[in-house]
């Protein structure tokens, strides 16, 4: 399969639509947790509607594939936004890869599954709203992306993934590198900086044609200071700091990364593609 096939800016509606599960939809939309969430977080969560209108005014190619376009939320609650994300870069995926039917085309709509996934990055305060798993804030957003991802595979890959499935353990690598608490403010109420440049993120590149990924740690202070010499007229002092490269390997070895490298078993710490 050719780059191209999925490469490709995302032209139109998706010839299928995944039926997204009710993570989206966060049965019944409860928009207010407590007034004292409101008073401390601000935290008003916006109707799933609203995400859908703003997300639908930005130009179809940002939906592409490969390589998929980065979106960061600083603010990202239990994901509203961060679920609508990957629901239409899922459907996106599908509508590139043509027909999925022999073992590679697989291998490479699954690649592109993980790719999309990896490309929402999300932080808040909250660890309620970003871990749940406490009384009121039983889910998520991890949980969420979590959950639209493995019933995408199950619906459109016709697998349901086990908890224990290499894919699913990657998945889940995955959101609990990109979604993260943190304060995003650049100092704390007593005035101290807040650590927000210290925030550890992962970079990834994909290789849809191997199933294969490399991964590279850098900080949001680091990707912020890149982006503000982009764009801005000062040049850096001493010039952008480039993302530390950490591990290649196959996408179903992705949660092993830590261990891979202690060990120095399996994967690849070189950063050279395979043949
Ligand atoms: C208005 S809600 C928006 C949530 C989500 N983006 C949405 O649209 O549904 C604001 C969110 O910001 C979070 N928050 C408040 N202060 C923050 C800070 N300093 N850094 C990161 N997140 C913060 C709150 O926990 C809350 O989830």
């Amino acid at each position: 399969m050719k780059n191209t096939q999925y490469g490709y800016p995302y032209l139109g509606e998706p010839r299928a639509k995944f039926a997204s599960s009710p993570s989206l939809e966060k049965m019944s939309e409860r928009l207010v947790k407590s007034t004292e969430r409101v008073r401390d977080l601000g935290e008003v969560f916006t109707p799933v509607a609203i995400v859908q209108d703003m997300l639908n005014l930005l130009p179809l190619d940002v939906w592409q594939p490969h390589p998929a376009r980065t979106f960061l939320e600083p603010a990202c609650g239990d994901g509203n936004f961060l679920v609508a994300i990957l629901t239409k870069k899922l459907e996106a995926v599908l509508n590139a890869v043509a027909v999925v039917t022999d073992h590679q085309q697989i291998e490479v709509t699954r690649t592109l599954a993980l790719e999309s996934l990896a490309s929402i990055y999300g932080v808040d305060i909250s660890p309620d709203n970003v871990i749940g798993g406490t009384p009121g804030h039983e889910i998520g957003a991890r949980e969420r992306l979590l959950q639209i991802f493995s019933d995408w595979h199950a619906e459109c890959l016709d697998e349901k993934l086990e908890s224990d499935n290499p894919i699913l353990l990657s998945a889940k690598w995955i959101v609990e590198r990109n979604i993260l608490v943190g304060n995003m403010l650049p100092f704390e109420v007593d005035g101290r900086q807040s650590g927000r440049a210290r925030i550890p993120l992962v970079e990834y590149s994909w290789n849809p044609e191997n199933a294969e990924v490399s991964v590279f740690i850098t900080t949001l202070g680091a990707v912020m200071e890149n982006a503000e010499a982009e764009v801005g007229d000062a040049p850096l002092l001493f010039g952008p700091t480039p993302p530390k490269h950490l591990w290649t390997g196959n996408i179903s070895e992705l949660y092993q990364v830590e261990t891979e490298r202690a060990t120095g078993k399996r994967g690849r710490t070189d950063g050279t593609p395979s043949s």
